[in-house]
């Protein structure tokens, strides 16, 4: 809901307020964020307002228009919604325009606002749909010296407590101007000192978490890769002192997939700025007069229930306002994708045993990634020839997809749309399409280089070969790659003064071909994916429903990986797979049991080579996809909520009654919105020696709901334990003789039995489960729990 009070303006979502006010200079002050306020008029909002008597000494007065100085303001200690360049304002500002005459300085004020009940349409970006009400507040600003107009968009999604701002400069004067930085969202806060949280990384080591405490001067996320990049996630937080279930923390998000920046600022005057934008490096745009510039929309949310009351709201906004298209709420498959089992080699007998074995284990989907097009057995050729390689596939993908599909299951694709390799008809044909500067060395990631999608031809190019590709067969899955960053940054297409605005518009293009394609093509289930988590945003996600969240399968790396992207993104958006062992990324070999279980809590699927598999192994991970497709609704939608952390991850709290083994175990608890059910996974890191019974912690539960916790009886192999076998066996058995091999394939040993019933608040309070093995003897007491062990619990009300 928006109000307006004299000259104050509040926007109340469920749980939130977010308060500004007209300053009589006309500056549009920050007044208040955080848990809903009441006011019946604007006296009930004047004590949330800074008192100013008089000038900090060495600060600049303001003088706008009207030549007056009011002695007792300056913009240096100001809370601004829209921080100019030039006019006493010295931390980082939402705007910096280069005018005509050269010089530097804006000066936006009030002019007018209105509420309204629709958005404005983008035509250039994605962003974010199916506000309610009069819930849009447009306030319009206007720098009158230098002609220009900047509306700012106010937008509240009541029900999930974000609030989203979108910006549009708008040049209505009749001179060009150059726009050298134009911040999306600006956030300014009373206090410093705010941990900044940060998601930081690299291939196959996406979204760590960081937190930065901004005492004084400034930390900056930003992206210069051309994506929004694994290097700094454009979703953010700032908070102080907050746990996972507890204090004040913002959320913080961009809808945009390139180079991004987000700052924080300690400003001399305890106060804290926030700025979040396309980044402004490599960044500049000409505006012409009557044309107006759109940055990326921004969005917010704070609460009160510390980190996974944020996350709660983010997951319900990018549910609800971001993904959209028929895959919005539907329950995504279990794939088997042929990547890392086959890499390039490929050909149809071979993938059609993989498919066989896919869909013998209970699979949906089966994905032929890279390798099925041109001449491409590595990387070094063929990406713009979309045509299929009939040595590999005779019967092109039409007959690979029906084979497929005979099979009872469907069947997918890959391609890189966006890329050229050198060694291509394609660049052959139009080398200029390439993102390069002519007459210099190009540098190349994975020897490819991008294609220039400033360029409309180029973008049909694209569109027309997608168009062909994805009506070849019945496709029903397509992963979009995208596998370099960007050098050598340069458009054949624009002139030499307008080389700044090759990023963005690259970011647009690729938009407008996304836009197009899954438009054209409702009923595919676009995966996005940049080398795994290269493009993890909401500008990818407004496309691409799901999104290949890491090239690491390894179950400790991922369950720090998909934590990472827990905070600001839910479940169903991010896919993960249970890959062979060692793993290909890392070396490292975990339990079967682990992989499943933390893949399970997200879209899972499956990428190893199932026909190696020995029958022990697919007898598991058949029982593992029956379990997940059972549950499945709930494990991709269900509420997320974070409990313990391993000690790498150690940023909320961490339940630990005895104080030891702290941090050696990571808890993830999914309930579904009427809490009915719910899904538990607990995974350890090292296991610690004769330390005690463990205990469990859910989260989210009803308190006052009975529910009964079930999981699966898991079996043991005798061989799991070794030369052990000796401390029972009357006779000796030497290990991995034929007499051991014997004894393991015949008799297996039960796992525990965990299963009981309690109230929802005994189990948020924490539960025992059944003693860890501690070297001393194995019965049905005890349970077998590695280094890396995990398990998975599920809960089921009673009442329904
Ligand atoms: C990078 C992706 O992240 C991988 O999953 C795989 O699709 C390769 N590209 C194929 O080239």
């Amino acid at each position: 809901m928006i109000s307006r009070f004299d000259d104050f303006y509040k926007l109340d979502t469920a749980a939130t307020s977010y308060v500004m006010r007209v300053t009589p200079t006309g500056h549009l002050e920050h007044v208040y964020y955080g848990p809903l306020v009441k006011a019946l008029g604007a006296s009930d909002l004047v004590p949330l307002c800074e008192k100013r008597g008089a000038m900090p000494g060495n600060a600049s007065g303001y003088k706008g228009l009207s030549d007056e100085l009011d002695d007792s303001f300056c913009l240096e200690n100001f809370k601004s919604e829209f921080a100019c360049m030039g006019k006493g304002d010295l931390s980082e500002t939402a705007i910096e325009i280069e005018h005509g005459d050269g010089s530097h300085t804006s000066d936006f004020v009030f002019d007018s606002a209105l509420i309204m009940d629709k958005k404005p349409e983008y035509k250039s970006m994605p962003t974010a749909y199916g506000i309610k009400g009069a819930n849009v507040l447009c306030v319009i600003l206007k720098d009158k010296s230098a002609g220009l107009t900047v509306r700012l968009y106010y937008c509240v999604f009541e029900e999930c407590n974000v609030i989203s701002r979108m910006t549009i400069l708008d040049n209505t004067s009749d001179s060009e101007v150059l726009v050298k930085r134009i911040m999306s969202n600006e956030l300014d806060l009373t206090g410093t000192g705010y941990t900044f949280t940060t998601f930081n990384g690299a291939w196959v080591r996406e979204m760590h978490r960081h937190d930065t405490n901004v005492n004084s001067g400034k930390h900056v996320n930003e992206s210069f890769t051309g994506t929004s990049s694994s290097r700094a996630n454009p979703f953010t937080m700032i908070s102080r002192g907050a746990g996972e279930d507890s204090g004040v923390v913002y959320g913080l998000n961009l809808i945009y997939s390139g180079n991004h920046y987000e700052c924080l600022e300690a400003t001399p005057y305890g106060k804290s700025r926030f700025v979040s934008g396309i980044s402004p490096r490599l960044f500049s745009y000409r505006l012409a007069p009557g044309s107006s510039f759109e940055a990326p929309e921004a969005v917010m949310t704070v609460s009160l229930q510390g980190f996974n009351g944020m996350s709660l709201n983010m997951h319900h906004f990018v549910s609800d306002h971001i993904v959209r298209g028929s895959w919005q709420y539907k329950e995504r498959p279990v794939l088997l994708n042929s990547w890392e089992a086959c890499y390039f080699n490929i050909n149809e007998s071979r993938l059609l045993g993989l498919a066989k074995e896919a869909a013998d284990a209970g699979m949906e989907l089966f994905v032929m990634d890279d390798g099925w097009f041109g001449e491409r057995n590595d990387d070094t050729s063929s990406l713009g020839d979309w045509e299929v390689n009939t040595k590999k596939l005779p019967g092109g993908i039409g007959q690979l997809a029906a084979k497929v599909n005979s099979l009872g299951i469907d069947f997918g694709i890959w391609v890189e749309p966006e890329m050229v390799n050198k060694n291509s008809r394609l660049y052959e044909a139009h080398p200029d399409w390439a993102i390069s500067i002519p007459d210099r060395p190009h540098s190349e990631g994975r020897n490819q280089m991008l294609l220039d999608l400033t360029r409309p031809e180029v973008r049909e190019y694209i569109i027309d070969s997608m168009r062909k590709v994805f009506s070849s067969g019945n496709i029903s899955y397509v992963k979009w790659d995208m596998n370099r960053c960007f050098t050598d940054v340069y458009s054949r297409a624009l002139p030499a003064d307008r080389q700044g605005e090759v990023l963005h518009g690259y970011v647009c293009g690729f938009y407008e071909i996304a836009r197009t394609l899954t438009e054209e093509f409702p009923d595919i289930l676009f995966e996005g994916c940049a080398s795994g988590g290269n493009r993890f945003d909401l500008g990818a996600l407004s496309y691409f429903p799901q999104i290949w969240a890491s090239d690491d399968t390894d179950a400790l790396e991922r369950s720090y990986i998909q934590t990472g992207y827990s905070y600001g993104y839910p479940q169903s958006t991010y896919t993960c797979h249970v890959s062979g062992v060692p793993n290909h990324q890392t070396l490292r070999r975990t339990p079967l049991e682990s992989r499943f279980n933390v893949a399970a809590c997200g879209v899972l699927g499956y990428e190893f080579n199932l026909k190696e598999m020995d029958k022990k192994e697919l007898a598991a991970v058949r029982g593992q996809v029956a379990y997940y497709k059972e549950h499945r609704k709930l494990l991709q939608f269900g509420d997320f909520y974070r409990g313990s952390s391993l000690s790498g991850l150690r940023y909320g709290q961490s339940y630990s009654p005895e104080g030891m083994g702290e941090g050696n175990s990571l808890e993830w608890t999914i309930v579904s919105a009427d809490k009915s059910e719910a899904m538990h996974m607990v995974l350890q890191d090292r296991a610690i020696p004769n330390m005690g019974t463990q205990m469990i912690h859910l989260a989210g539960l009803d308190g006052d709901k009975r529910y009964r916790l079930t999981h699966r009886t898991l079996k043991y192999n005798v061989k799991d334990f070794g030369n052990l076998i000796n401390a029972v066996s009357p006779v000796h058995v030497k290990e991995d003789s034929l007499m051991h091999n014997a004894i393991d394939r015949f008799y297996k040993l039960d796992g525990e039995d965990d299963s009981c019933e309690a109230y929802g608040a005994a189990f948020m309070a924490g539960i025992y489960t059944t003693q860890n093995f501690v070297g001393t003897g194995f019965n049905d007491k005890i349970r077998y729990y590695q280094d890396l062990g995990s398990r998975l619990y599920y809960l089921k009300s009673k009442e329904v």
